[in-house]
């Protein structure tokens, strides 16, 4: 079939023409001979789901599910992802969300590839330098086709851990829709409570990613816990936690440990009406506990064990201001009403911050609409350098989704460290579609 033919042919992408892209996207790639420590298959296909509750979805999968197969590799591996599109009619990509790859490798369909059709297939090839939990989704028409099931937790191993009896344990928050237009929050594909068995004792490692479109908020009750990573970035001596909320915008991931008791802990995403969530029990029976109230966890008081790159002193190459709001007017994609502006324009009108190897680069979010925006810069990891106006001191925060909600004012550095042209948009992807996307890019 030519689909046989298609995967057997290349390292190097598929042959479409890329000439009259703007970058030179054969140089940004990486390593295409070397030997990968992993090697994965993924095929996009339509597939009927079943959640929990029993009702079915007709979902977009890798693999026949979604989330897809969790990815995992160990920091420093070269990995090898041969994306095949079985049967989406729209073309897909895949972008590695958190994962900073040469801007070749991104999976931005019509900016670093062109979509992998139907019977076609394209190979990602680049070394992981970034341990942590990170996620993998669709990025053609991703408001669309990440709502619909095309996404993946991606677990990267630092090198230096050796614990292996630790539970490990990846829980993917996410919105199914269905036919007739209900919204279904959903954890995996639980869209009810879940019953999970762990024995005492045991330390345990839950990996929330937030897969979602909108801010969620979970809850752990029953046991003391820690957060120990905020978009993969190990945090610098986390305190111990019992009433915090953890509030994900879209597209972040925390990580959060915790020993098992010997009595029953309940992890729970909070929402309007009923909770979804977990129980975990050594018995697998333990009674439900939600814990539905109290303070926010405020992560600008953590941060990395990383050095610090830059501070409020730092002298930037570049500085940009970039205020968020929505507006009514006019009609955007074919659209009217409502869409989502970066300094009063919609993309491809919306800013191109350019900057060139080396910057050092600041960017300033204002929201001054009533939504929360997870902006996400790809290729690269911000460090917050203030929110509202305090300086973040102390150890840096790092992430690459920064959640802003409304009235929030956040001050950002990166290094252009990653040439290439970059997509630096709102994670809430309802959002980026109606406007709220823009790009970086390297002179
Ligand atoms: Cu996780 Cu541009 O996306
Ligand atoms: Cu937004």
């Amino acid at each position: 079939s030519s689909l046989d033919e298609n995967t057997n042919a290349h390292h190097d992408g598929h042959d479409s023409n890329l000439d009259s892209k703007p970058i030179s996207v054969v140089e940004l790639k990486g390593p295409q001979t070397d030997i990968p420590e992993k090697k994965y298959v993924l095929y996009a296909e339509t597939r009927k789901i079943r959640l929990a509750s029993g009702e079915t979805i007709e979902a977009w999968t890798f693999n026949g599910q979604s989330p897809g197969p969790e990815l995992v590799a160990n920091e420093g591996d070269l990995v090898e992802v041969r994306l095949v599109n079985k049967n989406i009619d729209s073309g897909v990509t895949i972008h590695w969300h958190g994962v900073d790859v040469p801007n070749g490798e991104d999976g931005v369909a019509g900016m670093t590839q062109d979509a992998v059709m139907p019977g076609e297939s394209y190979t990602y090839r680049f070394v992981v330098k970034e341990a942590g939990t990170h996620w993998y989704h669709s990025h053609q028409q991703s408001s669309i086709q990440v709502q619909k099931g095309l996404f993946g937790a991606f677990i990267i191993h630092p090198s230096s851990q050796h614990e292996t009896k630790t539970m490990d344990t990846t829980i993917v928050a996410h919105d199914w829709i269905t036919p007739d237009g209900r919204n279904i929050p959903a954890l995996d594909t639980a869209d009810t409570f879940q019953r999970k068995m762990f024995n005492p004792g045991t330390p345990v490692r839950l990996r929330l990613v937030n897969a979602g479109n909108l801010t969620r908020t979970f809850s752990l009750n029953g046991v003391p816990f820690k957060v120990v990573a905020i978009d993969g970035y190990e945090l610098n001596e986390p305190g111990t936690l019992t009433t915090s909320l953890l509030r994900i915008g879209g597209g972040g991931r925390y990580d959060v440990e915790f020993i098992m008791p010997d009595t029953a802990v309940t992890l729970a995403m909070l929402m309007e009406g009923k909770p979804i969530g977990i129980v975990y029990s050594p018995d697998g029976h333990g009674k439900r506990n939600v814990l539905d109230e109290g303070e926010v966890l405020d992560i600008t008081k953590y941060g990395s064990p990383a050095q610090a790159s830059f501070n409020t002193s730092t002298v930037f190459d570049r500085t940009f201001t970039l205020i968020l709001d929505q507006t009514y007017f006019g009609v955007y994609n074919g659209e009217a009403g409502q869409q989502w502006v970066i300094n009063g324009k919609t993309f491809p009108d919306t800013p191109t911050l350019m900057v060139k190897e080396g910057d050092l680069v600041k960017t300033t979010f204002v929201n001054r609409s009533f939504a929360d925006h997870p902006m996400h810069l790809h290729g690269h990891h911000v460090q917050v350098i203030s929110k509202n106006g305090k300086p973040i001191s102390g150890s840096p925060l790092v992430l690459d989704t920064v959640n802003i909600e409304p009235g929030e004012t956040f001050e950002v550095a990166f290094l252009a460290n990653n040439p290439g042209l970059w997509m630096d948009h709102c994670h809430n992807l309802d959002h980026a579609q109606k406007g709220m996307t823009m790009h970086v890019a390297y002179e």
